[in-house]
């Protein structure tokens, strides 16, 4: 596997393209449940790009978009856009509240559905919030239904292993955990793994865009999350530590999408 850099174009979509990994989740989770959900709930949504790829392949269910109030207004504007196709999102809805506290009864959710986040979770609520956001994830499970999560590792190529150090170091603590952790905490939760896969992103970013990446995640996430309390180390000294390292060998963006797929222990 080797790396290779992202073009400004590429890089200006690459939240929203991701490779087309989305989609690709989006199919794996469609031939485990025959299409068969009612009731999808995408947490925690952002935009809502995962409720649109799931909208399209499973036509007939209602899906459910979690995210925080200051999302909302991203999500509009991607329902205003020409991204999707205007009728994806006439079963798709909206919710704005914290994945830590989910507002349904127990087992009224056939589908739960998750493409990164799981960080950003962390860096609002601390690891002990995304056990309780699993917890709430698997609570409002139908007995039947599937979980399905996605966590982001890194490989131990210099790019990746760059990308790890960075954001170790940012100070906002939007890191992942290991996959065996996701896998204890919904062991203990009552849920078995059913299956899982990873996604390869073998894609970069040059210097100029790693800045911009990391200007924002500094400067202005702090201020998005400020009433979770969340802050951030310098972009000067964050840049001073690895900015060289970074023109060496770029950094990596989300290389290795590890996807996992849960059902309750009989
Ligand atoms: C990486 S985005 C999700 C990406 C999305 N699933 C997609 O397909 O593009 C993570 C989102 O989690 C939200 N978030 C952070 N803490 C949260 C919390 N405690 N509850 C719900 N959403 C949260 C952030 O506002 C951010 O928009």
């Amino acid at each position: 596997m080797s790396f290779e850099f992202l073009t400004d174009l590429e890089y200006a979509e690459a939240f929203h393209r991701f490779g087309n990994i989305r989609k690709a989740i989006a199919e794996l989770v469609q031939s485990a449940t025959e299409g068969n959900a009612s009731l999808v709930l995408d947490v925690p949504a952002g935009h809502g790009y995962l409720s649109a790829e799931f909208a399209q392949l499973f036509p007939s269910s209602q899906i459910l978009a979690l995210g925080l109030r200051n999302d909302v207004e991203s999500h509009i504007a991607l329902r205003k856009s020409d991204s999707y196709p205007q009728d994806v999102w006439t079963h798709v809805d909206y919710l704005a509240c914290d994945a830590m506290k989910i507002p349904f009864s127990n087992g009224v959710i056939d589908l739960v559905i998750n493409f990164l986040g799981l960080e950003d979770i962390k860096m609002t609520r601390g690891a002990e919030g995304v056990k309780l956001a699993l917890s709430e994830m698997a609570r409002v499970l139908d007995a039947k239904g599937l979980l399905q999560i996605s966590l982001v590792e890194y490989g131990e190529f210099p790019e990746e292993r760059l990308a790890r150090a960075v954001w170790n170091a940012t100070g906002l603590n939007p890191v992942f955990e290991t996959r065996e952790w996701y896998h204890q905490v919904l062991e203990a939760l009552g849920m078995r793994l059913l299956l899982e896969e990873q996604f390869i992103y073998p894609k970069k970013m040059t210097a100029a865009q790693a800045k911009e990446e990391l200007k924002f995640a500094c400067d202005v996430a702090p201020s998005l999350f400020s009433e979770f309390g969340v802050s951030a180390r310098s972009f000067e000294s964050l840049w001073t530590e690895f900015g060289g390292r970074i023109k060496e060998h770029g950094m990596a963006y989300w290389s290795r999408i590890r996807v996992m797929l849960f059902e309750h222990e009989a």
